[in-house]
């Protein structure tokens, strides 16, 4: 069962934000047989919600079996521990646990891996402080140490044990990659990262930039928790790399930040963001807005955008006309059947040329050594030999262009 909680003046938050909650619930395995809404004036700070709601949630988890209530809020550990006690037998999970066993089950690369573990136990730490604290009133007395204090402090050292060695390989996994990013940096390749609200079908257009090759694309929300880089040829030659990064939500725990982070540096890495929508969804409008509420608070507003609108496929022709009413600039797109995705590669390398230029350098047959750095600056996507000289088409950065005519000049 799903519980909806928030301000009176909030009523359709708490609804869409109660549907994400269910397609989430779902995402971890659970079947959702019933919900619930309460917009409270004020929240009651023991429970979170009131006598009368806490009562009607017994009696519905009663009535249909259900085991289980997820509260849409992060409650504190005195709310989880009063409502357990409220609701007997009936395990009461919040957002922020709930969105924790997804990423827990989602989580492939080690970095991944690492910062979940991470929040998990953040997440554990003040909980398990509570439970153990009040166990350990009941059998120690004033001024003396029970049992309960000292697993307490056990289990708390063992955990900030963890914590630390957690962190140090993560630095350690982190370093290893801005290595291979600045090794990347040094390859002239253009970055375009691919955002989006979750299950918009990001790995499916990635898939199909990339011409095919296999990458994991599901039904379940966050398929991709980890940044994963493909190979795009771009439609004037040449190649870009593309990023998949991890669906966004509306309200993200802020304990969870974290562990969004990789996905969040390679966004500020790229030369150009694909930002991906479902035009489908009823959710739509609501979903672009949290996406863009996240890229500002991220260092991306000098990048260009190219903005799609995914699965067409499933709109009507009316609904596609309003939609490019709406949304002029947008490219209107189906992943799934490939409409419309040469059109949006078009776009995003219209805004690469914002920054990757396409120049033509002439050299001398006999400056093999200085085509060598050519190729290690730029793009060579095109070149022909013209007398005792050879024309490179290349795309290149302002700053390596600028390199390069110097270098030519010299010969
Ligand atoms: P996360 O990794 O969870 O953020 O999801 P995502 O944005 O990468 O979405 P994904 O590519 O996994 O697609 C989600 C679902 O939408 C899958 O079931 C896809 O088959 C489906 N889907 C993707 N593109 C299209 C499309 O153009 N049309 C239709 N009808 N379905 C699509």
């Amino acid at each position: 069962m799903l519980v909806g909680v928030g301000a009176k003046a909030r009523v359709a938050l708490i609804r869409s934000s109660l549907a994400e909650l269910g397609r989430l619930a779902e995402t971890a395995g659970a079947v959702v047989v019933a919900e619930t809404t309460q917009a409270l004036a004020r929240l009651h700070p023991g429970t979170l919600i009131g006598e009368g709601k806490i009562a009607e949630i017994a009696g519905t988890c009663a009535s249909l079996r259900a085991g289980t209530v997820i509260f849409d809020m992060e409650l504190s550990p005195a709310q989880q521990k009063n409502l357990e006690k409220a609701l007997p037998r009936i395990k009461i999970v919040d957002r922020t646990r709930l969105i924790l066993d997804i990423f827990a089950r989602r989580a492939r690369t080690s970095e991944g891996r690492l910062q979940v573990e991470l929040a998990q136990l953040s997440y554990m730490l003040p909980r398990l402080t509570g439970a153990w604290r009040e166990f350990s009133q009941q059998v120690g007395g004033i001024g003396t140490r029970g049992p309960g204090e000292r697993k307490l402090e056990y289990e708390r050292r063992h955990i900030s044990r963890r914590v630390a060695h957690l962190e140090r390989d993560l630095e350690r996994v982190r370093a290893s990659r801005r290595l291979r990013r600045e090794r990347r940096a040094g390859v002239p390749v253009p970055q375009i990262a691919l955002v989006g609200y979750t299950n918009v079908g990001k790995s499916t257009l990635l898939n199909r930039l990339a011409g095919g090759e296999a990458a994991y694309a599901d039904d379940k929300l966050f398929a991709t928790l980890d940044p994963t880089a493909r190979r795009v040829r771009l439609p004037e030659g040449g190649w870009a790399v593309a990023t998949d990064t991890v669906g966004f939500i509306q309200r993200l725990p802020t304990t969870l930040i974290a562990a969004f982070r990789s996905t969040l540096e390679e966004v500020e890495a790229a030369d150009v963001l694909v930002v991906v929508g479902d035009a489908s969804s009823p959710e739509f409008e609501r979903q672009r807005a949290s996406v863009d509420e996240t890229l500002r608070a991220l260092d991306t507003a000098d990048l260009p955008r190219v903005e799609v609108l995914n699965k067409a496929d499933r709109l009507t022709p009316e609904e596609r006309a309003d939609l490019a009413r709406r949304r002029p600039d947008a490219v209107l797109i189906s992943a799934e059947t490939g409409e419309g995705v040469a059109a949006a590669l078009s776009r995003v390398e219209e805004a690469l040329s914002r920054r990757w230029l396409k120049r033509e350098l002439d050299l001398p047959h006999e400056k093999a050594a200085l085509a060598a750095r050519l190729y290690e600056s730029a793009q060579v996507l095109g070149r022909h030999a013209h007398g005792s000289r050879t024309r490179y088409q290349l795309r290149v950065t302002p700053e390596n262009w600028t390199r390069l005519q110097a270098l030519a000049a010299e010969c």
